[in-house]
């Protein structure tokens, strides 16, 4: 499903240059549920954000379902994102003011579905969340883990077929990550989508199909 080649990437310049990553390769097959460990700065995030068309590479190449995203236009771009992919942020970027239902229904919205049928899809996604009962809240009403499941609710509404999550349990107690990893996993992964996942979290190992290591910058080979 993803192939990315040669990926480097490097902010900044003069004394605060930073290499985030040096000739990253990484492949993720349908039916993955594939783990990105490491210390903290080793380039995960920067990793994922590059491998879902949010941030370019300063080289290297990312083929997702056959498609070279990073030589599409800005708007082709940010259209096969909108198709392909569910990103889920470290920490959740909800809307403060919008309500959960309508947080949920912004990439529908973007793909200019019509606003009823955004919010009735919207609502479906919740229930598969469990989050039926705060459909009208504000994001500061609820718990973090109701926030993740907002944010995951978000990420899959679209029905993507690459779910990329970055430290979805960070914020949580063991039981509800637990809870969480174990919901995506049986009900978003199958043969035809594949799900990516940072985590420092060892209790969320478990649920792993795949772990790869990253350290300063390069995945190590055959760790994990
Ligand atoms: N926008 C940016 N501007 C400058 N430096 C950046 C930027 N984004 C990341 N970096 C640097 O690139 C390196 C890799 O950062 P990244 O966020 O990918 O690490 P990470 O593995 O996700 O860390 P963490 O586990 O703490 O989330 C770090 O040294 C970081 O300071
Ligand atoms: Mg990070």
């Amino acid at each position: 499903m993803l192939k990315a080649h040669g990926i480097t990437k490097t902010f900044g310049e003069g004394p605060s240059r930073t290499v985030a990553l040096r000739d990253v390769d990484l492949s993720v097959d349908y039916g993955e549920m594939l783990y990105i460990v490491g210390p903290s700065g080793s380039g995960k995030t920067t990793l994922l954000s590059i491998i879902s068309g949010i941030l370019r590479p300063d080289a290297g190449q990312v083929v997702v379902k056959d498609r070279d995203i990073w030589t599409l236009d800005s708007d082709a771009l940010a259209g096969f994102r909108l198709q392909t992919i569910g990103f889920v942020f470290q920490d959740y970027h909800l809307f403060p003011r919008l309500t959960t239902t309508e947080n949920v229904a912004i990439p529908l919205i973007l793909r200019r579905e019509s606003w009823e049928q955004s919010l009735a899809q919207a609502r479906r996604t919740l229930r598969i969340v469990g989050l039926e009962t705060k459909e009208g809240l504000p994001p500061y009403k609820l718990s973090g883990g109701e926030k993740q499941r907002v944010a995951i609710a978000r990420a899959i509404v679209s029905e993507p077929d690459l779910l990329v999550l970055d430290e979805p349990t960070a914020s949580l107690d063991g039981e509800t990550g637990r809870m969480i990893v174990s919901f995506v996993k049986e009900n978003i992964l199958n043969a035809h989508r594949a799900i990516v996942i940072v985590t420092h979290d060892s209790r969320i190992y478990e649920y792993a199909t795949r772990v790869v290591r990253m350290e300063d910058g390069h995945i190590i080979p055959g760790g994990g």
